[in-house]
């Protein structure tokens, strides 16, 4: 459904400071990753998303279109990143058709909640896979372009570069390990790592202009996560353990995008950007609803969340 403007970005970035210019998104048609990207086409950008879902993703590409006039946003299903021949496919297409990438978001991300004694080996498999070796991969398959992207859009820090900027990427990752989070030691795991990826490749890109960064997101109102895992019958408690009060925005996150793709960004590498109202801080006694720690010595199963385990039968 097209949204309004004031829900996915602030009025106080430039229109068009992203012209000319191609951003790449893995689970793009998600409820984060989408407002990302809608907020870098309203700015000027074209775009290609990716998702597993074939007429999800195609809608959404439709949708984010309409955020800009003339805008080119190309949705490509059935491209599952923990297949790098299926998103270098998914690159190539984008490349041939949009002329090239110049940022990427990589977002995305499986989660449901589970214990430890509740996670088989195969589903911690399943989120390492989707995440850690999805990002990877979205690395591997996107590099070059912004290698490219980087050198034709340099930034000196003292003067904005004419053609705006270029070569950076994004990896969507959480809170959740800076504690360490029950029933989350899948996605902790996982999110550590592509952390460590982020990082790496500012160290070994840097020097090649391309700037890697992390956007930890919290607890975000609307979101198919939230949805998915929240408890319904907690919320209000939940959100009382947030010292702002509230949950986030997908505007806030796309904001947060913004500001490290735009020219407000270019020394910015290497960092992890908590757009949380600082919840993390607080987060291990809540774990959402789940009784901490009657719940684990009670071996009790996960219900209350739409995201639970569905039965084989
Ligand atoms: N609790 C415990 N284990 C679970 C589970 C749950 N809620 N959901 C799936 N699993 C297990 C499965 O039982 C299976 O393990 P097994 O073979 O030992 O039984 C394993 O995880 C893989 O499940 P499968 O459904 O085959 O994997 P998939 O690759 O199709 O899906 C998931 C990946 C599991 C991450 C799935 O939740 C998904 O597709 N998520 C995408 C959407 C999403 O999570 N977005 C992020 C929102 S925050």
């Amino acid at each position: 459904m097209p949204l309004v403007k004031q829900e996915y970005v602030s009025d106080i970035w430039k229109d068009g400071i992203f012209e000319n210019k191609v951003i790449f998104c893995t689970g793009g048609a998600g409820t984060i990753c989408s407002a990302q990207v809608r907020a870098m086409v309203h700015l000027g950008a074209n775009a290609c998303i990716i998702g597993r879902n074939v007429e999800k993703t195609e809608k959404m590409a439709k949708d984010i279109a309409t955020a800009r006039q003339g805008a080119k946003v190309l949705g490509f299903g059935s491209v599952d990143v923990r297949s790098i021949e299926s998103l270098q496919t998914a690159v190539e297409k984008c490349v041939k058709e949009l002329g090239g990438i110049d940022f990427v978001i990589a977002g995305a991300a499986g989660n449901f909640l589970a214990s430890i004694n509740q996670l088989s080996t195969n589903a911690f498999k399943s989120v390492m896979d989707i995440d850690v070796l999805g990002s990877y991969n979205t690395v591997k398959a996107t590099l070059p372009h912004l290698v490219t992207s980087a050198g034709k859009h340099k930034c000196d820090g003292k003067t904005a570069s004419p053609t705006g900027t270029g070569g950076r990427i994004i990896f969507v990752s959480a809170t959740f390990h800076y504690t360490a989070m029950p029933l989350q030691t899948h996605v902790s795991v996982a999110k550590a790592g592509i952390d460590a990826l982020s990082n790496n490749l500012a160290l070994e890109f840097g020097p090649r202009g391309v700037t890697s960064n992390v956007i930890a997101p919290g607890p975000i109102a609307g979101t198919e996560g939230m949805d998915r895992l929240s408890k319904t019958d907690d919320l209000a408690n939940s959100i009382k353990c947030i010292p702002l009060g509230r949950w986030g925005t997908v505007k806030e996150i796309s904001d947060a995008t913004v500001f490290l793709f735009s020219d407000a960004g270019n020394y910015v590498n290497g960092h992890a950007l908590v757009v949380d109202g600082a919840a993390w801080r607080t987060q291990t006694p809540n774990m959402g609803g789940f009784k901490y720690p009657d719940f684990l010595l009670g071996d009790e199963v996960v219900t209350g969340v739409k995201g639970g385990k569905k039965s084989k039968l």
